[in-house]
């Protein structure tokens, strides 16, 4: 067998080998607090099953479905934008259903890249958006994210040639893995950034829905003129916890939105009608569910991090997102100390450096665990000698 050349040039998938090192250790026998991968340990809303069953009850739901969606669900997601960011948008031409938001994020830079172009991608961040664009033959230029620059990019320091050339420019806010948040001046500033060098704006707002202490996340395309050159990407996985019915949306620039359409109409048909139509009870029935998971969440995140405060950290709460991004003791590093937690106190974070080499020196800590668990974790912690900075 000849595999490709592009093959050599990913990693396995991050996760994949994490979660073998757990199985490992579970075998073993032993109890393992995991604060890895980041999947809501919360059941999907009573409402939306429900909704799924009737569905699959009936036979409305067999058929191959469109790959860029039923228009109730298209529907379904512009009076969403509406009523939540007050933005608008046309059900016919700015939204493309996903089969959960990896999915689109992944096959975006086929429409965009071509072999040698460059996309602007931070580091640390969501490795889809590298692996992908390296996948389509591009290459990624790195923006780096620190404490210093509370994790948003200097879009004035990127070079003058490499803004001219480059196609795309990736941002996540709220952010996965710092947890970092960033305001409308921001995305102000990366849509004009986006307008002067003629590319594609690529708005990740997987964790609109998780802010905590009464923050509200925006969209980019609440920014006056955003949809001219923005694509923004949403997902029912984390704000419903439907991770696995993979579901989510593309929305915004009707030529972006329309480029991927096409890619995906030559890759898959679309996701099954019946997750459609449930998805649809999501976005358009009670939103309760949505500020019950932020009360859990809220509180886990408070445990976590008055309990490693406790243990010598200085680390502010953040304010959206279920990650905890930590930076590791003196004398450690992401790896080291990812190890020593997992071998010492049986508790599973990930290395920053996972997410980019600009992680290292953190670790990631995602609070989809009960309570309970965080403080169980912060005793072992304790018990283990184990101290922050
Ligand atoms: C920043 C970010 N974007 C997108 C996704 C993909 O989510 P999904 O494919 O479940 O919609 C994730 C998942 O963890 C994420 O962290």
């Amino acid at each position: 067998m000849k595999m490709s050349k592009r093959l050599d040039k990913i990693p396995p998938y991050l996760f994949v080998k994490i979660e073998e090192k757990k199985d490992e250790l579970v075998k073993k026998g032993v109890d393992v607090i995991d604060f890895g991968i980041g999947d809501p340990d919360l059941p999907t809303p009573a409402h939306i099953v429900q909704k799924m069953r009737a569905v699959l009850d009936s036979k409305e739901a067999v058929n191959y479905p469109t790959s860029k969606g039923e228009f109730a669900f298209r529907k379904a997601v512009s009076k969403w934008y509406q009523k939540r960011f007050q933005v608008e948008l046309n059900p016919r031409d700015e939204i493309c259903c996903l089969i959960g938001s990896k999915e689109g994020l992944a096959h975006l830079p086929l429409a965009f890249i071509d072999p040698g172009d460059t996309a602007l991608i931070t580091d640390p961040s969501y490795p889809v958006y590298k692996i992908c664009t390296t996948l389509a033959g591009g290459e990624p230029y790195l923006l780096p994210l620190t404490a210093e620059n509370n994790y948003i990019p200097d879009l004035d320091k990127i070079p003058a040639d490499v803004a001219r050339k480059a196609k795309m420019l990736f941002i996540n806010y709220p952010n996965n893995p710092t947890g970092a948040v960033a305001g409308k001046d921001f995305f102000e500033k990366a849509v004009n950034f986006a307008k002067k060098n003629d590319l594609l704006l690529v708005s990740d707002l997987a964790y609109s829905e998780m802010g905590y202490d009464g923050y509200r996340p925006s969209s980019v395309l609440e920014i006056p003129g955003a949809k001219e050159v923005t694509i923004e990407f949403h997902s029912l996985s984390k704000t419903y916890n439907m991770t696995g019915w993979r579901i989510g949306m593309a929305v915004g620039n009707k030529e972006a939105v329309q480029a991927l359409a096409t890619i995906k109409s030559n890759i898959d048909s679309g996701a099954f009608k019946a997750i459609q139509l449930a998805a649809i009870e999501a976005l358009s029935g009670p939103q309760s569910c949505v500020d019950e998971n932020r009360k859990v969440f809220e509180e886990r995140r408070n445990v976590l991090i008055e309990g490693l405060n406790s243990l010598g950290w200085k680390l502010e709460k953040p304010k959206a997102t279920f990650y905890m991004w930590i930076p590791v003791p003196k004398g450690e590093t992401s790896a080291t100390f990812t190890e020593k937690l997992l071998d010492k106190c049986g508790i599973l974070v990930v290395p920053g450096n996972g997410y980019g080499s600009a992680g290292e020196g953190y670790v990631r800590m995602a609070i989809t665990i009960p309570k309970e668990r965080i403080a169980e974790a912060i005793k072992r912690m304790k018990e283990g000698g184990i101290k922050g900075q």
